[in-house]
C-alpha cells in the first residue's frame, strides 16, 4: 500500500501555512507535533458548547463529564488498559511524574533503591532524585550500550538488588531516537520486585503501545507529542493505584484515577485527546482496518511507522554524506525498526546552535541542544552547552521536508 500522505497532510491546517510565501517545515516534532483539524474542532466544541466544570445537574456540567470520560477511554484503547480507570490525565508528563513519584516513595525506607538510566530524559531522573534526596532513597544509574544505543537487560540486572524498589526508564531516547526492548526491561525488573515506570513520551507517536503485553506497572505520555492537546497522561495499573496515597484535597473524590488529577481537569483538552487517538485510529482506516479503534490505531501505526522508517534512513544517509557530521544513534538501515525518526547529530566544526538558526531562517524548524536528555549527552562526553542538532519526522512529514533539511544543513556548514 502506497502510504496517504496527502489525505494525512490535508487533515492538518498547520502544514499548509507559510511565512512570506515560505512552506513551514515542522521538523520540530519530537518537541511537540501539529494537530490535525479534528483536534482543533473538538476542543473548541466543547468550548463554546459544553463548557462546565464536572458534578453538577444540569446540561454543560453533564456533557463535561462525557467528555473527560471519552477522553480516557480512548487512552485506555490507544495504550491497551484495561479500564478508563487506569488513565489519569494532566498538565504534563513531567508535572504527573513528580507527582506519582512523591506517591509511590511514600512507604519507601531510607536505603530502599530507584534505578534510572542514563538513556532518559530529565523528567524520567529529576523526579526521582528529587525523592530520593527527600526520603533517603539510594539511586542506581544504568548506562546505554554504546553499540545497541539501548540499555541492554544485562547492564540492569547488574544494578538491580533485593532493596531495589522501582526502575525508571524510557521506552524511546527523545536524542537518540533509539528503542528499549521494554518487555525485556520490565521482567527483569520485576523478578527482582520492582515497580516500573516507563516514559513512553517519544516511542507514542511513533508505535503501538500495549501495557498489557508489557507488563509494565506505570507508562508515561504526552498528547501533544502525538497530534494532540497539551496534556500529560499515565497509565497506572489499577490495583497499584488502589493502594496508592495521593496527595489532594480533602473534599474530591477518593475514586482512581481521579484522586491523582489535582483541581479542575483541563476539560476542553479531554475533548482533543479524544480527537487525537481518533486521527491515529483513521490513519488504520484509511489503510483499510474497519474494526475495534484499538485495531484501527494498530494498523494506522503499522503503515505509518514503514513511511516514517524510510524517512528516518533517508534523512541518515543524506546527513552522513556531509563531511563533518557524526550522527548520535542508529544509523545502520538494517537496524532502523529500532529507532523512531528522531535523529540528532553533531558537526565536528559548526556548533548546533548555528546549524538551527541557519535552517530556521529558511523556515525549517529543527531543535538544538541537549533537549534535556542531561545524562545522555553526559554518558557520550558532548558539551551540554552546546549539545546536538536534533530532526524529527513524523507521519505528515515529506521526502521533501527531508531533502530541504539536508540541504540546507549542507549549507550551514559549508
Ligand atoms: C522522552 C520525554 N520524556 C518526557 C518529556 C516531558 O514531557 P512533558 O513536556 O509532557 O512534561 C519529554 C518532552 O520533551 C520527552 O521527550
Amino acid at each position: 500500500m502506497t502510504f496517504p500522505i496527502d489525505a494525512i497532510r490535508a487533515a492538518f491546517p498547520a502544514l499548509a501555512r507559510t511565512d512570506g510565501g515560505v512552506p513551514r517545515r515542522y521538523l520540530d516534532n519530537p518537541a511537540g507535533t501539529q494537530v490535525p483539524r479534528r483536534v482543533a474542532d473538538a476542543t473548541a466544541r466543547c468550548l463554546i458548547e459544553t463548557n462546565a466544570n464536572l458534578g453538577g445537574f444540569f446540561v454543560t456540567s453533564i456533557a463535561a463529564e462525557a467528555v473527560t470520560d471519552a477522553g480516557r477511554a480512548a487512552m485506555a484503547d490507544l495504550l491497551g488498559a484495561r479500564s478508563p480507570r487506569e488513565i489519569i490525565v494532566g498538565p504534563s508528563m513531567t508535572s504527573l511524574t513528580f507527582r506519582l513519584a512523591r506517591a509511590l516513595t511514600r512507604e519507601m525506607e531510607p536505603g530502599d533503591e530507584i534505578v534510572v538510566t542514563q538513556m532518559d530524559h530529565d523528567a524520567n531522573v529529576a523526579p526521582w532524585l528529587t525523592m530520593a534526596q527527600e526520603r533517603g532513597l539510594t539511586i542506581r544509574s544504568v548506562p546505554f550500550d554504546a553499540e545497541s544505543w539501548r540499555v541492554e537487560p544485562a547492564a540492569l540486572d547488574a544494578v538491580l538488588s533485593d532493596r531495589t524498589r522501582l526502575v525508571a526508564f524510557t521506552y524511546a531516547s527523545n536524542l537518540t531516537g533509539s528503542i528499549n526492548d521494554v518487555a525485556a526491561l520490565v521482567a527483569r525488573a520485576k523478578h527482582a520486585g520492582a515497580l516500573t515506570y516507563v516514559d513512553a513520551v517519544q516511542f507514542a507517536p511513533h508505535g503501538f503501545i500495549d501495557v498489557a503485553a508489557l507488563g509494565c506497572d506505570f507508562l508515561a505520555c504526552s498528547s501533544y507529542k502525538f497530534f494532540g492537546p497539551h496534556l500529560g497522561i499515565v497509565f497506572g495499573r489499577a490495583e497499584l493505584l488502589q493502594e496508592l496515597a495521593a496527595y489532594k484535597v480533602r473534599p474530591s473524590s477518593d475514586e482512581i484515577p481521579v484522586r491523582f488529577e489535582l483541581g479542575t481537569p483541563q476539560i476542553e483538552l479531554f475533548a482533543g485527546l479524544e480527537a487525537s487517538v481518533d486521527h491515529l485510529a483513521w490513519i488504520g482506516e484509511l489503510a483499510g482496518e474497519t474494526g475495534a479503534r484499538r485495531s484501527r490505531i494498530r494498523r494506522g501505526f503499522e503503515v505509518a511507522s514503514g513511511y516514517e522508517a524510510e524517512l528516518a534512513q533517508h534523512l541518515i544517509d543524506g546527513l552522513r554524506a556531509i563531511k563533518g557530521i557524526r550522527i548520535i544513534g542508529i544509523s545502520d538501515p538494517s537496524h532502523v525498526n529500532r529507532r523512531v525518526p528522531t535523529v540528532s547529530f553533531v558537526h565536528d566544526r559548526v556548533d548546533p546552535d548555528t546549524i538551527a538558526d541557519a535552517l530556521g531562517r529558511e523556515n525549517i524548524f529543527v531543535w538544538s541542544g541537549h533537549n534535556y536528555a542531561l545524562e545522555v549527552v553526559r554518558q557520550l562526553g558532548i558539551d551540554e552547552a552546546t549539545g546536538v542538532v536534533r530532526i524529527g519526522a513524523a507521519h505528515y512529514t515529506t521526502h521533501d521536508d527531508i531533502d530541504a533539511a539536508i540541504d540546507a544543513t549542507r549549507r550551514a556548514v559549508a
